[in-house]
This record gives C-alpha cells, sequence and structure tokens, in this order.
C-alpha cells in the first residue's frame, strides 16, 4: 500500500518535471506569492531561477529552498521595469531548459488616477504590461518549439471590470488576463499550459503595506499566499484558462458576473475601494 502511494506521487512529480521543467523562471519571487511560488515549485523538482530586485531576500530563499528540495537555483537581481531587462534575462537564461514561467511582480498606485505622476502610469505599464508580455512572448516561443511547458500570469479581481482607485492597476490586470486566457486556446494543441491566476485579496506584504481600513463585511478576508499559489499551480496542470483562488473570491465573482449590471459592478468596487481606502489615502506600493 505504502509503496503504492509512494510510485504514485514519484511518477506525478516526474510528469510535473517532464512537462513544466528542468527550470521555472519567477519575475517577482522576494517574498508574498512570489516566494509562495519558488517553494512550490522548488517542492515539486523544478530548478528555479529567481528574479526580484532585493538580492539579500533572493539570496535567502535560495539557500533554504537549495538545503530543503535540493534542485539549483539562480539568482537574477534586477528591476523588471527598466528597459533592459528583457535582453538581460534572455542572456542569462539562453543555455538553461526553461520549461515554466510564472510573471508575478506587479505595481499597484492606489489613490485617484490623476493624483499618480505620468512616470508612475508608465512604469506600471513597463512592469505590469510590458513585463509579462515580452517574457511570455520569448518563452512561449521556445516551449511551442518543444511542445510542452507552461506559464501563469497573475491577474486581479481589480481586472474584471473598472475598479476605481485602483483604476490603472486594474486595467493592467485585465490585460494580463486577456493575454494567458487567449494564449491558453491559442497555446494547448502545442501542449503548451497558460493560466490566468486572478487574486482576490491576498495576505502579502505589499497588501499588509496598503493598510487597508476595517470595515467590517466590506474589507475582504485576505487569501494565504500559500493558498493562492497551489490553487494557480492546480489550474494550470489541469490546463485551465483561468484561476480564481479562494472560495468566497469565486462566490463573488459568480454574484458579480451574473447579477449585477457592468455599471453596478463599477459602483460597487468604487464604494469598497472608498471605504477600504479613503479618497484622501494616496497610497502606492513599492
Ligand atoms: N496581494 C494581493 O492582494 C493581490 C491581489 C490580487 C492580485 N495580486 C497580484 O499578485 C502579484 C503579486 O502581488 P504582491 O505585490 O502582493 O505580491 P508579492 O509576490 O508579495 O510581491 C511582489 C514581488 O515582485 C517583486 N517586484 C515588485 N516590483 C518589481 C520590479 N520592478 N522588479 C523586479 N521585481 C519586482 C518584489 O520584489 P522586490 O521588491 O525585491 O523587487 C516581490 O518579490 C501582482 O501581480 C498582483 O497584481 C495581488
Amino acid at each position: 500500500m505504502l509503496a503504492s502511494l509512494s510510485f504514485c506521487m514519484t511518477s506525478k512529480s516526474s510528469s510535473f518535471i517532464n512537462q513544466y521543467g528542468p527550470w521555472a523562471l519567477i519575475a517577482g519571487s522576494s517574498e508574498g506569492l512570489g516566494a509562495a511560488f519558488a517553494e512550490e515549485l522548488a517542492s515539486k523538482g523544478l530548478n528555479l531561477v529567481l528574479i526580484a530586485r532585493r538580492e539579500n531576500l533572493l539570496q535567502k530563499i535560495s539557500e533554504n529552498l537549495q538545503t530543503k528540495y535540493g534542485v539549483e537555483v539562480i539568482v537574477l537581481p534586477l528591476d523588471l521595469s527598466s528597459p533592459d531587462m528583457f535582453e538581460t534575462i534572455k542572456a542569462e537564461t539562453k543555455d538553461l531548459d526553461i520549461g515554466l514561467v510564472v510573471f508575478n511582480a506587479g505595481l499597484g498606485p492606489i489613490g485617484l488616477f490623476t493624483t499618480h505622476s505620468i512616470e508612475t502610469h508608465l512604469k506600471v505599464i513597463n512592469l505590469n504590461c510590458v513585463g509579462p508580455m515580452s517574457l511570455t512572448h520569448h518563452f512561449c516561443s521556445e516551449m511551442k518549439e518543444k511542445g510542452k511547458g507552461g506559464i501563469i500570469l497573475m491577474s486581479s479581481m481589480a481586472g474584471l471590470q473598472g475598479s476605481p482607485i485602483h483604476a490603472h492597476y486594474g486595467a493592467t490586470r485585465a490585460y494580463t488576463r486577456h493575454l494567458a486566457e487567449s494564449l491558453w486556446y491559442e497555446m494547448k494543441k502545442y501542449n503548451v499550459h497558460v493560466t490566468a491566476c486572478v487574486a482576490g485579496a491576498t495576505e502579502t506584504p505589499n497588501y499588509l503595506l496598503s493598510e487597508p481600513r476595517d470595515k467590517g463585511l466590506i474589507k475582504p478576508k485576505p487569501t494565504k499566499p500559500e493558498k493562492v499559489v497551489k490553487t494557480a499551480v492546480r489550474g494550470l496542470v489541469r490546463n485551465k484558462h483561468r484561476v480564481i483562488p479562494g472560495f468566497a473570491n469565486k462566490l463573488s465573482v459568480t454574484f458579480l458576473l451574473n447579477l449585477l449590471s457592468s455599471k453596478a459592478r463599477v459602483k460597487l468596487m468604487g464604494f469598497i475601494a472608498m471605504k477600504m481606502y479613503g479618497e484622501d489615502k494616496m497610497h502606492i506600493n513599492k
């Protein structure tokens, strides 16, 4: 019985490595959701390329995962919103067989659209749209040739309709969701899985830093990063076009999409955001 269970687990992990290995690249992996992706993928036997700006955090994660799971880890400290990031990543990974890419990093200024500078908005586009688009284009083309692989693009419930107070962020999360869902269809005949992870509030350092006000039922109960990541990876393995982690999130999306008009949905999102952050709060995450 024990022997057959362990055989079953081994064959599951080797089929995971065959489809998505031997290397995975995680863009934005020094903490929170990105670090949880690193742990989950290392536990499944993938070697990792970890990218973020804070090298010290990446090094700590790298040492921990190498010791714990015996995988190889390469740390690549860089700013994913910088103009040379694509060429740098291409050059640094040219000899690696990358079978899985997770684009996790995101920037989400909170506050009225006009209170943030045009420089901030351009940075948001570079990180949230140009980043996932360029890495997906490059690695998806390679995966298509190999006839296997996977891509996970992070999106958000803020991207399901207009989202006042997170206006530009919501627009970029609609972008990644549309891109992933379309590529899911285009790529499935090449055995390349593409999944959009439409997360709700998640207990990451960035979310906690935004200090949402507690308004009872209005404040969403954040999901643990590990749960979001497990749902995303399970969805990828099942080749789902998108996943919505967390039962309450799934329920509220069903309610929002099926019972309310698009105008009412925007009004509701605006109302909730105002309660959580207030008109006066012009916070920007890192
Ligand atoms: N948290 C939530 O409530 C929530 C809800 C819905 C969707 N999401 C989505 O989930 C993703 C992650 O969200 P999060 O910020 O809360 O999670 P996180 O995974 O805790 O942190 C973001 C990661 O990205 C890295 N990063 C940020 N800007 C970067 C840049 N310019 N260059 C390189 N790396 C960068 C950060 O590291 P460094 O600072 O070291 O660079 C960090 O490792 C985003 O795409 C977001 O849209 C989050």
